[in-house]
């Protein structure tokens, strides 16, 4: 598909949400959730009548993943501010009953945005975008939808570095990286939050900027959920041309956008292809050329586009089961050629056809490297010359038989994946969070430097460890 595209592109302020409690040993005992999150959940139900909703009554309530839509929680209360979420947090503090957070709920593991026993904290109506009077920058809700900030901000000509489907939220996309089509532009999501609304671990609400709680705008451009509630051609010649690409979007023409995947279908079996999209209007933009000479099973299609018409499509959910695993690179064609391989043979000596894998690759441009020291950098720590090459591996299948197949599955194509990229002398440690799968070790990726600075500002902010996995948020990933 060729998606051209844009206006252009403002700052912009998310509005989100954390909280925090006085000094405590920092091992906590794990919860005994069931009479505390009944207790806590009564009090909720009192205070937010027709927005407390208990399990068993809750049947509208449906998310992407089938995983997490099948999670049994005690109830879900949905907050319309931020104060409301900080009322939430010291209810649930108070009565020492875990939760999990959810906004767009993207994420694939129970409690990660659904809670397993607890409260599930459903940051969905926190979703309102306002624009500044000078226009150059607006404020998110922390849990607006891709498509939804889309739509309020073209009326003004404006766009945010939104990701690619309109479903997802702005919340786990901006706190862990947030890649988009303009990445090439204008770099990563996170580089662009000029300011956090966050409650802390000890319910206060504060705003985390470059000048107010430095340390906490850091820790959030990039630390995910720990420190508060922020409101396709079969052909070898394939990966050398996306990769000429992948460079000339660093130096040349920042307007590139390219992903390409490789999937297996019942009806086609492997194949390759890919998203082509270009960040001015421009139909056929000739930089695309070497890579459509190459012979395809399918033609191109596509047109010009907006972005909030991109993203305005709202698909069903909670129909298939998913699982991310990811892996960084140097740039190297024989690398990505030799993944693709180990993918094929580790399906199809497994028949693991019915997981619909799928690879997806595309770059982290270098003006993603450059934007990330803006306004003191953020955690993610990359700093290389050039661009780096990102791989998603993702499956999606339908029946809970399958669950122990795929997780073995990503581990292993991951083990191996890793093992060819080292003997390239191609690996990067970088673990995209919002691609990883559990057990992937996110934040030491981001260097040893990093990872202690993110340890350090979890324990000033969070002394009881409320956030940790020893307390009461403990679903996606902790660092440590
Ligand atoms: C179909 C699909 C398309 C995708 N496309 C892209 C893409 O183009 N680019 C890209 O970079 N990634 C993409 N991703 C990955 C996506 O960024 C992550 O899955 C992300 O975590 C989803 O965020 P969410 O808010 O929808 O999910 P959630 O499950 O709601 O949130 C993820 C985690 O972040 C926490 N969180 C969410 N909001 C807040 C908040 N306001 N304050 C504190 N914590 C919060 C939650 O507690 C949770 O643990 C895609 C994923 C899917 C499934
Ligand atoms: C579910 O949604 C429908 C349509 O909006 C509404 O009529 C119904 O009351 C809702 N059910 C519950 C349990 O909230
Ligand atoms: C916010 O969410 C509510 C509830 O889902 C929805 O009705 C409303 O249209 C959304 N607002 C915006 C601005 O998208
Ligand atoms: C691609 O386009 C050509 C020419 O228009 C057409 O003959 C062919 O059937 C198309 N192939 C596919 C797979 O759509
Ligand atoms: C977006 O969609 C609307 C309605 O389908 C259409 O009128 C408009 O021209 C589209 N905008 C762009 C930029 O494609
Ligand atoms: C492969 O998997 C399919 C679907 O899961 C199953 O029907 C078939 O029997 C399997 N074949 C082998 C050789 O295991
Ligand atoms: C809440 O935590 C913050 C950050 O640690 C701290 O600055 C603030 O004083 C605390 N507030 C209260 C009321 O304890």
């Amino acid at each position: 598909m060729k998606l051209s595209h844009l206006y252009f592109l403002g700052h912009f302020l998310a509005s989100t949400y954390a909280t925090d409690l006085g000094p405590r040993k920092y091992t906590l005992p794990l919860p005994h959730d069931g009479a505390n999150c009944q207790q806590a959940c009564e009090i909720l139900a009192s205070e937010f009548p027709g927005r407390l909703h208990y399990h068993d009554s809750d049947a509208n309530f449906t998310i992407w993943d089938q995983k997490q839509l099948q999670t049994v929680y005690a109830c879900r209360v949905e907050p319309v501010s931020s104060n409301e979420v900080s009322r939430v947090l010291r209810v649930l503090v108070n009565n020492w009953c875990r939760f999990a957070v959810k906004c767009g709920g993207h994420s694939r593991f129970p409690d990660d945005a659904v809670s397993v026993g607890g409260v599930t904290i459903d940051l969905g109506m926190i979703n309102s975008t306002v624009v500044s009077d000078d226009q150059t920058t607006a404020r998110i809700g922390g849990g607006s939808l891709t498509r939804q900030v889309f739509a309020a901000l073209d009326p003004y000509g404006l766009a945010y570095v939104g990701g690619r489907v309109g479903q997802v939220g702005m919340g786990g996309f901006t706190l862990g990286g947030g890649t988009s089509v303009l990445a090439g532009k204008y770099g990563w999501a996170l580089d662009h939050v000029l300011e956090y609304e966050v409650v802390l671990p000890n319910a206060t609400i504060v705003t985390a900027s470059e000048d107010s709680h430095p340390d906490l705008y850091y820790a959030l451009r990039g630390g995910g959920n720990n420190y508060g509630i922020v409101t396709s051609f079969n052909t070898g010649r394939f990966l050398e041309e996306a990769e000429n690409i992948f460079s000339i979007q660093d130096h040349d023409d920042t307007n590139i956008g390219l992903e390409y995947r490789y999937s297996y279908s019942v009806r086609d079996g492997w194949t390759m292809s890919s998203t082509q999209r270009y960040a001015e209007p421009v139909m056929n933009p000739p930089v695309f050329d070497a890579l459509n000479g190459i012979p395809a099973l399918g033609n191109l299609t596509g047109g010009i586009n907006s972005l909030a018409n991109s993203t305005s499509f709202s698909g069903p959910l909670g129909i298939t089961r998913n699982l991310f695993t990811t892996l960084t690179h140097y740039p190297s064609v024989k690398l990505g050629r030799k993944g693709l391989e180990i993918l094929k043979s580790k399906v199809e000596e497994g028949n693991l056809t019915s997981l619909n894998p799928q690879i997806i690759t595309y770059s982290i441009p270098a003006a993603t490297m450059e934007m990330s020291k803006a306004r003191g950098g953020n955690a993610l720590g990359l700093d290389v010359k050039g661009h780096l090459v990102i791989n998603l591996l993702s499956l999606s299948w339908t029946t809970s038989s399958l669950d122990d197949a795929a997780y073995a599955l990503a581990d292993d194509f991951i083990a191996d994946f890793r093992k060819a990229a080292k003997s390239v002398n191609a690996f990067h440690p970088f673990v995209y969070i919002n691609y990883a799968s559990k057990g992937q070790d996110v934040f030491a990726g981001y260097g040893k430097r990093n990872q202690q600075r993110l340890v350090k500002i979890q324990k000033a902010v969070d002394p009881r460890g409320v956030f940790t996995s020893s307390g009461l948020w403990t679903g996606f990933f902790k660092v440590r």
